[in-house]
């Protein structure tokens, strides 16, 4: 199992690349199994989560390469297994993204029920309630959702997808893939607005769909009879572009992060300008700088365009060096604050009340040996370690691997001292 050395503080300086969105390509691979013959996805990244996803179409009797140069190649000719077994699903939670497209081309689907996750436990109700609205007869069967379209397909209707945490991002992937062949129209309400569900919807319309409304919360989709493959290259990844906009920041530096838009970004680079970072939009991405104090600000997470709680931990580690209070509430997932005990054994000063956490900035990290629990939990431990004193050991570097390719190589070329050991 590999952990990380970090070394700090480091300064960091020169231009890094944003990898394809992991959030973008997963549902895009789900839309791979509405069309017979070969869907591309050049800038695939090469990533634990993608390489389940593989795995679990794979299991479906897909055909799935990679080949470094044109990237992701899915033939779904043929799916002669169309179950999402629990061992697979189970690892990463993206898989439940099946049920939609599987239910639609072949009328019936089995899927293991996702389990909770160190982040919350993470119910898929509101993907059954939308997918029943087309006409789907759902049942829970040993831990598996069956679910069966009546024998003339699914049909339009109009749904409401909102939930008491708001909008559901793969939720809104699921309906919309499957209302790409019911028969009619379907209108989403509340759908999700997030760039991954745009650029799912885009690349639906490209394989012959008929959506509109895309990026907003009312989506209207047209049933079209059949769909075909494309080649589709997924949007850049706003939170890996996000996590290296506080890299910059948490260590007084300045870095031009490449392939992101950060017009995706609009509630990340206020928070960033308010704590006192230089951000400005550049060739292709944007350069960040923070030279100066790290000035508090309050953070609550919501859905998009509202700042991402995939960023939250992130940010935490930054202002947990800030020179006053800030207040950090999540509001998608409560339960979302595993790195918070790990960030005081650095010497940060965060205490949890309810879905809140008060960050008392403090003048220094000190190293330590931390635990990484969830992918982004671990990604924040990193920016810790870089600004902290001394070597900080992060166990279970699996998590960020999930989520982050090879960040310590992109790290370490632009002034990063972190070495992956086997241990
Ligand atoms: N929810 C329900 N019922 C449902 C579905 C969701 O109550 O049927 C609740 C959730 O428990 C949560 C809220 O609604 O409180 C939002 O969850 P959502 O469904 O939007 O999350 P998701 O689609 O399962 C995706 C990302 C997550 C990201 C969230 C929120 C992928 C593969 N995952 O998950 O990414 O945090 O949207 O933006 O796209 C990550 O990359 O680290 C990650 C966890």
């Amino acid at each position: 199992m590999d952990i990380f050395e970090i070394d700090g503080p480091v300064k960091l300086s020169g231009s890094i690349d944003v990898a394809g969105s992991k959030n973008a390509a997963l549902p895009v691979m789900a839309a791979a199994l509405l069309a017979a013959g070969e869907t591309v996805i050049p800038n695939a990244p090469n990533l634990a989560d993608i390489r389940s996803f593989e795995t679990l179409l794979t299991s479906l009797g897909v055909s799935v390469r990679r080949d470094d140069k044109h990237g992701l190649h899915i033939d779904a000719t043929t799916i002669d297994n169309p179950v999402g077994e629990y061992d697979i699903v189970r690892k990463m939670r993206a898989g439940i993204c099946i049920l939609g497209p599987l239910l639609a081309r072949l009328g019936k689907v089995k899927v293991s029920m996702p389990g909770g996750c160190a982040i919350g436990d993470r119910p898929v109700d509101i993907h059954l309630r939308g997918l029943k609205a087309l006409g789907a007869r759902i049942n829970l069967e040993n831990g598996y959702i069956v679910a069966e379209a009546p024998s003339g397909g699914l049909r339009g209707a109009q749904i409401f997808l909102g939930g008491p945490f708001g909008s559901t991002v793969l939720g809104t992937d699921n309906v919309m893939m499957a209302a790409t062949l019911a028969k009619g129209t379907t209108i989403i309400e509340s759908a999700a607005c997030e760039p991954e569900v745009a650029d799912l919807a885009n690349c639906l319309n490209a394989m012959g769909a008929k959506i509109s409304g895309i990026g907003s919360p009312r989506l209207t989709i047209e049933g079209v009879r059949e769909l075909s493959p494309v080649s589709w290259p997924v949007i850049g990844d706003r939170i890996e572009a996000g996590t290296f906009m506080v890299a910059a920041a948490i260590t007084q530096s300045r870095l031009q992060i490449r392939n992101c838009d950060i017009n995706n970004m609009i509630a990340v680079v206020d928070r960033l300008r308010c704590i006192g970072a230089v951000v400005e939009a550049a060739d292709g991405g944007c350069d960040v700088a923070l030279h100066g104090p790290i000035r508090p600000a309050d953070i609550t997470t919501q859905p998009y365009p509202g700042f991402p709680t995939d960023l939250q931990a992130q940010f935490m580690a930054l202002l947990s060096l800030a020179d006053g209070n800030s207040v950090i509430t999540e509001k998608i997932y409560p339960d979302r604050f595993m790195h918070v005990a790990e960030m005081n054994r650095m010497a940060a000063n965060l205490r949890k009340e309810g879905p809140s956490v008060i960050v008392a900035g403090v003048e220094k990290l000190i190293a330590a040996p931390v635990m990484a629990s969830d992918l982004r939990a671990s990604a924040a431990l990193v920016l810790a370690g870089m600004a902290a004193t001394g070597t900080t050991v992060v166990q279970r570097v699996y998590h960020i691997d999930r989520g982050y390719d090879k960040i310590e190589q992109k790290l370490n070329a632009v002034g990063a001292k972190i070495r992956r050991i086997d241990v």
